[in-house]
Order: structure tokens, then C-alpha cells, then sequence
């Protein structure tokens, strides 16, 4: 087997691999360094104009874990009665996703990004603020604290979406969770963890850790040919 040819395989087994875990075995908890790769993948991901709209959440303690219980019923295992994701993961977190306070074109925030993040010097920081300014007023329209916070939603799910790929590939599994309550999700957000609601609003949460038995139903699809559509 060719060099390429193996590569593909892993990345295919590792799709193939990964399902949306139910509970986790307790018992299997991620190592550090593992976990340390996964935050990594998702840090290192790319945003529109490098803009990294989001913030990833940890939440290791079960105390803390408790206060999405009543709400989060996608993480919670509502539908068959167990411990779900949010009881059993090894990691359980929340990506936060960056409001129009601090996403809005010429934003104090963003200038602060432009300047102490990606070292752009003055002139080049003007091309950005007129560009994303086109950006969000004509080109993608995107305007309202909603628009804005979806944008920045957009963001989130890519970073979830390589957090996800990564753990496939060294055979950990996860769950992506949007099974919350979004009101009193950011409630929660401000009153147990002290995240200024008016900077960030929640997006995504994710689970990692080891299932605890195989999937009960078998991965489906639809066929490529529905998917793809080539010109
Ligand atoms: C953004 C997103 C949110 C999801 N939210 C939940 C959730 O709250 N709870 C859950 O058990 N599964 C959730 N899922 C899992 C999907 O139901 C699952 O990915 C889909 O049915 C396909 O199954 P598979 O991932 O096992 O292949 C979510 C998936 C995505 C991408």
C-alpha cells in the first residue's frame, strides 16, 4: 500500500470510527496530553479574516456539570435515563461564541486582535477594518447582534468539527451537543462561571472520552451521488 494511499485509509477509518456517543465507560479517562491535542486542533483552526470569534470552555467538575442538567437534555441522556454525555464524558466543555459587542467592524476588541495577535502594522490593520467592514455591512450582510453571533457560531462549529476529526484519529470518542436550552445556558454561563454574556454567548457544546458500548444503530448516510452534485 502506498504512503497516500494509508493516509486515506486512517482518515476514512477515523470517520467511519466516530459516532455521536451516547455515555461514555467513566472508568476511561483522556490523558493529558491527548486532551492537549484535541484543544490544540481547535485552537490552530481556521476563522474568516482570523478573526477567532470563540472561546472553549473545559468543564471538568461535576458540580459545574450540574448546572446544565435540567436543560442541556441533548447531554443529559433524557432518552434512555443514564448519566448521558454530561455524567459520563472524560471531557465535557462549551464553545463560546464571540457577540456583536466585540465582532462588530472597528470593534476596540478587534483592534487589539489586529495589532497584539497577528502584529499587523498600522496600514495593513486599515485594509482589514475596511474590508471586514464591506464585509459585514454589503457583502454577507451581516449586521444584527443575531447575524453577528451566528457568524461567530460559523466559527465555532469549524473549531468543533477539527476538536471532533482529531479525536477520531487517535480512536477517542465524542459527542457535539446543541440538545440546550440557549437562555438558560448563558444564565448558567453568568452566574456559575463568570463569562461576560455580554461578549459571549454560547454556540456548541462538545463530550470526549470512550463509549461505553458500540453504537446501537449503524452509521446511514445518503448516497454520494445526492451529496455531490459536479459541473
Ligand atoms: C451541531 C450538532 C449538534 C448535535 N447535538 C446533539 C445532541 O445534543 N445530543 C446528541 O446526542 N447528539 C447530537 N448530535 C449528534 C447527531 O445527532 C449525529 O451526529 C447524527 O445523528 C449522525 O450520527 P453520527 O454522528 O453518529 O454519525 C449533534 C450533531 C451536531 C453536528
Amino acid at each position: 500500500m502506498s504512503e497516500q494511499t494509508d493516509v486515506q485509509s486512517q482518515i476514512l477509518d477515523a470517520f467511519n470510527f466516530r459516532h455521536a456517543t451516547k455515555i461514555f465507560d467513566p472508568t476511561k479517562t483522556l490523558s493529558e496530553s491527548e486532551f492537549a491535542t484535541i484543544l490544540e486542533a481547535g485552537r490552530l483552526s481556521p476563522t474568516s479574516f482570523g478573526h477567532e470569534p470563540f472561546k472553549i470552555l473545559v468543564i471538568q467538575s461535576p458540580e459545574m456539570r450540574a448546572h446544565f442538567r435540567d436543560f442541556a437534555w441533548g447531554a443529559n441522556g433524557m432518552m434512555n435515563g443514564s448519566a448521558g454525555q454530561l455524567g459520563t464524558a472524560s471531557h465535557f466543555g462549551i464553545i463560546l461564541a464571540s457577540t456583536a459587542e466585540m465582532m462588530t467592524a472597528g470593534s476596540d476588541y478587534l483592534q487589539r486582535h489586529y495589532r497584539d495577535v497577528k502584529q499587523l502594522p498600522d496600514e495593513v490593520i486599515e485594509i482589514f477594518n475596511n474590508a471586514y467592514g464591506k464585509f459585514q455591512s454589503t457583502d454577507h450582510r451581516v449586521t444584527s447582534e443575531r447575524e453577528i453571533q451566528d457568524w461567530s457560531g460559523k466559527q465555532a462549529y469549524i473549531v468543533l468539527a477539527n476538536m471532533l476529526t482529531t479525536a477520531a484519529l487517535m480512536g477517542i470518542d465524542s459527542c457535539p451537543i446543541e440538545g440546550f436550552d440557549m437562555d438558560q445556558t448563558t444564565r448558567a454561563l453568568a452566574e456559575h462561571f463568570d463569562i461576560d454574556t455580554g461578549k459571549w454567548k454560547p454556540a456548541v457544546m462538545f463530550a470526549f472520552g470512550h463509549r461505553a458500548s458500540d453504537p446501537e444503530f449503524p452509521k446511514t448516510r445518503r448516497a454520494l451521488s445526492e451529496t455531490v452534485q459536479w459541473f
